[in-house]
């Protein structure tokens, strides 16, 4: 070990005694600072308890050593991914990824800027093919897949900036979703044959049923782009959903989003988890919504997973504290 790495450990070590003596009235003063453990300041920063979580769920061991819930313990798992890597000339960006989402989970995908969390949403659909590792897909190998194969197959996502067709409606916005799903031929297109109106009226239900699960069903003939911003995160998601997905892959969902707004989200992807009976995984800065309603958790810096568990264990996790924050300089 490193002279520098001692040290490393020596502060921490420190620091985490510092912490354990402290009492509750001086933690929360220190955290305001910005000082102190990591789950400590997020609470000072976000005014986030351990009562604002959302969801208590019991994680159990697999024989491959990955936690899912409990209920989702004899389900093959919605998403797998081995040894998986990507690099970019000389940087590896992702590097030895290993990840188990249980069938129904809400799993996190948490990092600093830059840990390569977006480049593994590209890996997970096929916009990068992997260098290395496997992908399983509910438990099928989605090796040398295409993007639209595998979002047949069940893998969706939304945009960390958002990609929706701004002057078409909200509601062509979820019927290009639905088009994964609905079929018509090309004839009955072409000549409006019965089969492309029950198609289209098909279409219209669909995609009423999915813009109401965020109370959107109002604003069907809505310009896209002229939603206000949460409104077009909202109709991002629903458009994912319109692709019927097994995973539902959400890149920053909360970012440019008020706390009001943030909090209904929370809410709402509870919702869509129990209402299809989907895997979440979702990449996302605001700790409050990580830890309020996700039940596994992993973490990357520098392209590899330097952490991986529960919220309490995550947030424990001092190099998780060093990724986000530094070791701190507490002073005697
Ligand atoms: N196509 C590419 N070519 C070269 N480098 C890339 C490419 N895509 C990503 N990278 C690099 O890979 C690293 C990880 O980027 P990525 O966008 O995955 O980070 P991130 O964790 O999503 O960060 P943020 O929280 O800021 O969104 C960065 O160093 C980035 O510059
Ligand atoms: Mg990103």
């Amino acid at each position: 070990m490193g002279l520098q790495e001692k040290l490393r450990r020596e502060a921490r070590t420190l620091a985490d005694k510092k912490e354990a003596k402290a009492t509750p009235e001086s933690k929360a003063a220190r955290a305001a600072e910005g000082r102190g453990t990591y789950k400590a300041q997020q609470a000072a920063a976000t005014g986030t308890s351990e009562k604002k979580r959302r969801v208590g769920t019991k994680m159990v061991p697999l024989p491959s050593d990955y936690i899912v819930p409990e209920r989702d313990a004899y389900l093959t798992p919605a998403l797998e991914c081995r040894h998986l890597g990507i690099d970019f000339g000389g940087l590896h960006a992702v590097e030895n990824f290993n990840l188990t989402v249980g069938k129904t989970e809400i799993a996190g995908l948490i990092g600093p800027n830059g840990a390569g969390k977006t480049t593994v949403f590209n890996l997970l659909t096929k916009v990068y093919q992997p260098t290395r590792g496997t992908i399983l897909l509910d438990g099928m190998d989605t090796a040398h897949m295409s993007t639209d194969k595998v979002c047949q197959l069940g893998i969706a996502r939304t945009f960390q900036n958002i990609r929706l067709f701004p002057s078409l409606t909200v509601e062509e916005n979820v019927m290009i979703g639905l088009h994964n799903q609905v079929r018509c031929g090309m004839w009955s297109g072409i000549f409006r044959a019965p089969r492309y109106w029950l198609a289209e009226r098909e279409f219209h239900r669909k995609s009423l049923e999915l813009l109401d699960v965020f109370g959107m069903a109002d604003q069907a003939d809505a310009v896209a782009g002229s939603l206000p911003y949460g409104a077009q995160r909202r109709l991002e998601i629903v458009r994912a959903l319109a692709t019927d997905p097994k995973v539902l892959l959400l890149d920053e969902p909360a970012a440019g989003m008020n706390p009001s707004e943030t909090s209904d989200l929370m809410d709402n992807i509870i919702k869509i988890r129990d209402q299809f009976q989907i895997a979440v995984l979702l990449i996302e800065h605001d700790m409050d919504l990580v830890m309020g309603i996700c039940e596994g958790i992993v973490v990357l810096n520098f392209g590899k997973v330097i952490a991986k568990g529960t919220p309490d264990q995550v947030q424990a996790n001092p190099q998780v504290i060093e990724a986000y924050l530094g070791v701190q300089d507490e002073e005697a």
